[in-house]
């Protein structure tokens, strides 16, 4: 029987160390648990059966800088995830944005773009589009150049057009995507005002006069500590009266800058930057 993969503290310790001194990656603000089972799944990908050899294998530097970041960051996403937060922007956040004569939208860790494109659907079926710049942004070049060609499986549109009508979509999700070959082409249009830029969250630079920003399910990854530096790089970067999103299991309840937000909606996670 094949024996079971583990790896300790102190290991997990060195893996951080190695990636940031050979790749110049740094994984320290991750979430030890998160970051133990993709280091364990990545040591298992490579068949590598202990932790020496998995060092051994990164010290000859026999991964790219991408694949490194790939394997251990997840980039899960779909269109219009947690449909209730798509709906309730639509709903009620939509008529303030309205008054603005530009919309700056930032989409923190937007992986492979499927969420900037499902609320360019919802701005343009409420006349908003046009005036709307969404800053596209993620730790990993590779998802961002998926995102920047907004081509997905056909086979993924099934749900994702589930999620676009319980959204309050006012059309088909087809009249947005062309297909072929077993691939959906997402309409030019939905791209036109969207900056794609790689950037990192722990120690990157603030964004200016943003009226709302999406940073849903990259938070799970990062430890208490990160995440309150990531929320204070958030508050320097909104309007007063801005809107932030956190994914639905994520929280700015427990952090230093509360004070500075108003909760909007406790369950949706949708918070306000006080004035
Ligand atoms: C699970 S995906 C979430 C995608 C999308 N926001 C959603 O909710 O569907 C997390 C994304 O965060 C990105 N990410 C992780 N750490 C980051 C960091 N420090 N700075 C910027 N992006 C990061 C990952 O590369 C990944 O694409």
């Amino acid at each position: 029987m094949e024996a079971l993969l583990e790896i300790s503290e102190n290991e997990l310790d060195d893996f951080i160390q190695l990636s940031d001194k050979l790749y110049g990656i740094d994984f320290s603000g991750y979430a030890l648990e998160s970051l133990r089972r993709r280091v364990l799944r990545l040591m298992q990908l490579k068949s590598c059966d202990s932790f020496t050899a998995f060092k051994y294998y990164l010290a000859n530097q026999q991964l790219s800088d991408e694949e490194l970041l790939n394997e251990i960051s997840v980039n899960t996403t779909e269109m219009f995830r947690d449909f209730e937060v798509f709906k309730f922007l639509k709903d009620e956040v939509f008529s303030v944005l309205e008054t603005y004569p530009r919309i700056n939208i930032w989409h923190a860790g937007c992986s492979t773009g499927q969420e900037p494109l499902s609320l360019a659907i919802l701005l343009k079926e409420h006349g908003l589009l046009r005036r709307t710049v969404q800053y596209c942004t993620d730790i990993n070049s590779e998802v961002l150049a998926q995102a920047k060609k907004g081509i997905y499986e056909l086979k993924e549109m099934k749900d994702y057009s589930a999620n676009y009508i319980r959204s309050g979509g006012a059309m088909s999700l087809s009249d947005y995507y062309v297909a072929n070959y077993g691939k959906a082409k997402m309409n030019r249009e939905l791209g036109k005002n969207m900056v794609f830029t790689k950037h990192n969250l722990i120690n990157g630079t603030s964004f200016n006069q943003m009226h709302m920003i999406m940073c849903r399910n990259v938070f799970i990854y990062l430890t208490t500590a990160q995440q309150n530096k990531v929320l204070r790089l958030f508050i320097d970067s909104l309007v007063p009266r801005g809107y932030l999103i956190l994914g639905v299991k994520e929280s700015a309840v427990f952090s230093t800058v509360l004070n500075e937000l108003e909760i909007v909606n406790g369950k949706l996670k949708i918070y306000r930057k006080k004035r």
